[in-house]
């Protein structure tokens, strides 16, 4: 498996969103366009990191219709493979539930209705987590039991693969 290009989705989570800037600044043979759904440019923003992360695509766009229009691209053949990371825990149920009402919840739907592998690094995947504020205070998070169990829910759909972590992204993208 080799991607080429790949279609990176940021949604609104600060925890992993440095470490996923730092890997998008790391060199790879991969191109990516770079896509926020509307809380995920807002929090980008809000953690001074959102234009790091711009300069490391060859495209950026954001979630600004409400049909997810550019779905489309993965039944064309443009992507290689989708990303999610960060992935909230709002677009994780969204994506396991089926529904698709949101950018990265339809390109999530889209990619696997067109055979296009998907990466997803969901912020809740451990039962504690360590964070940050936008304000740079270390704080603890424990995710819920529904949070938890939906990464054994992602990692039934065909194609996705589900990670806990920056270090296993790398490492399936460094594979691919
Ligand atoms: C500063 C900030 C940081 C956030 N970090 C997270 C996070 O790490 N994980 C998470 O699940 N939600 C987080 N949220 C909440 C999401 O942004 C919110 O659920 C949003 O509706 C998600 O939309 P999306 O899934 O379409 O990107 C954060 C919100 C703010 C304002």
């Amino acid at each position: 498996m080799y991607f080429e290009k790949i279609c990176w989705v940021v949604t609104g989570a600060g925890h992993f969103l440095g470490e996923t800037a730092d890997m998008l600044a790391s060199p790879r043979s991969a191109r990516v366009d770079l896509y926020f759904t509307r809380a995920g440019a807002e929090v980008a923003v809000k953690y001074g990191l959102f234009k790091r992360l711009e300069a490391c695509a060859e495209n950026t766009y954001r979630e600004n219709d409400f049909s997810s229009g550019s779905a489309v691209y993965f039944a064309g053949g443009r992507y290689d493979a989708l990303v999610i990371a960060p992935a909230t825990a709002n677009t994780v149920a969204k994506c396991v539930l089926g529904v698709a009402d949101s950018l990265a919840s339809n390109f999530f739907a889209q990619a696997g209705k067109s055979g296009v592998p998907i990466i997803i690094l969901p912020t809740d995947a451990k039962t504690e987590i360590e964070s940050s504020t936008v304000s740079g205070k270390r704080i603890t998070l424990r995710p819920r039991p529904i949070d938890l169990q939906r990464m054994d829910e992602l990692s039934r759909f065909p194609g996705v693969t589900a990670v806990s972590s920056p270090k296993s992204l790398r490492h399936v993208l460094n594979s691919a």
